[in-house]
């Protein structure tokens, strides 16, 4: 199938990525948010991304205008009715995602395809709210999505060749690096990522390390490009909290259980980076260690 129109569910972290890229590579995008402040701070994002490419030679202004004007923004999904595929980056809410893959399936055209961006949740457990769970697959990209070259396109049992060679062929004209993954908790990536970031922030609770320390050791001693709780910032502890709590279910071991930390943090409402604050304080010129007296 051709695609000419995409629409993205959510506009935050993942979804305002999603969008601009899938724009730039010349498609309709009609992304949906749920309030017009949430659409409003997503759409600006985008801006700020295109404006800093702009900036930096990499993108004519016309080109930025082109790949702006290909976006509307919506609160209603009726707008993704003609849409030819719809990619849901929600936050990780099973319950939420159901409700509104069963809304969204009775409203777009029965041969569209649909793709969940989830981390860890279930691809197969969300392709049964839809009457089309052969055209459904995971399409999981990483955070920030204009700049990783992963994509991850997951089978489940019920995807069809034809939805699994969309992904794959999505990804090739997305300029993204492919990986096959299968429909468990984590698919690749965050099988390893996950237990990695979450025992940081058990190294530090048990006295292994500063934050800084830590961040600095694996980003000088194995050149990561960030440190492990500076990436938990990065990804959003509440984000992080939700997959090591579907992991731990799933596969029952100590390794995926949110360590004790992460769980206060979440409580207290320090999400990382798009909070202000986690294990680091952004609230000034550069971001301060929180055990460094940020
Ligand atoms: N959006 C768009 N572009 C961005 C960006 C953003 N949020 N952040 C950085 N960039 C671009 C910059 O504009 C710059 O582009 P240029 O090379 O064309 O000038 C380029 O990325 C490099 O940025 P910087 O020079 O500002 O900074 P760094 O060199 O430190 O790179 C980084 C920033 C790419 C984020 C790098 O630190 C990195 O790769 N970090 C690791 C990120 C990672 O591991 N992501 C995966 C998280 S796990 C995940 O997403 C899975 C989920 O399910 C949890």
């Amino acid at each position: 199938m051709e695609i000419s129109k995409v629409g993205v569910v959510g506009c935050g972290l993942m979804g305002h990525g999603i969008t601009q890229i899938c724009s730039q590579a010349g498609w309709e995008l009609v992304v949906r948010e749920v309030d017009q402040d949430k659409l409003d701070k997503g759409l600006a994002k985008i801006d700020k991304q295109l404006g800093r490419a702009v900036e930096k030679g990499k993108l004519e202004q016309s080109d930025a205008d082109a790949i702006r004007a290909r976006i509307t923004g919506t609160l209603d999904y009726a707008d993704l009715a003609d849409c030819d595929l719809v990619i849901e980056a929600m936050t990780e809410d099973l319950a939420g995602k159901l409700e509104m893959w069963a809304a969204v399936d009775g409203i777009v055209k029965d041969d569209a395809y649909f793709a969940t961006n989830t981390s860890s949740l279930s691809v197969a457990d969300q392709a049964a709210a839809t009457k089309r769970a052969d055209r459904f697959l995971g399409l999981h990209f990483f955070n920030p999505a204009q700049v990783m070259p992963l994509l991850e396109v997951v089978r489940s049992g019920e995807t069809s060749d034809d939805a699994s060679k969309l992904g794959f062929d999505l990804g090739e004209t997305l300029g993204k690096t492919t990986v096959a993954a299968g429909d468990n908790r984590g698919f690749i990536v965050n099988r390893l990522l996950v237990p990695y970031m979450l025992d940081a922030i058990r190294a530090n609770e048990q006295g292994v390390g500063s934050i800084k320390d830590i961040d600095t050791g694996m980003m000088a001693g194995a050149s990561h490009p960030m440190g492990p709780l500076t990436l938990a910032d990065f990804v959003g502890l509440d984000t992080l909290a939700s997959i090591a709590d579907v992991m731990a279910e799933s596969y029952g071991e100590e390794r995926f259980a949110q360590p004790e930390t992460l769980r206060k943090m979440v409580s207290a409402g320090n999400y990382g980076r798009k909070s202000g604050k986690g294990f680091y304080d952004y609230s000034g010129e550069k971001p301060v260690p929180v055990d460094a007296g940020g």
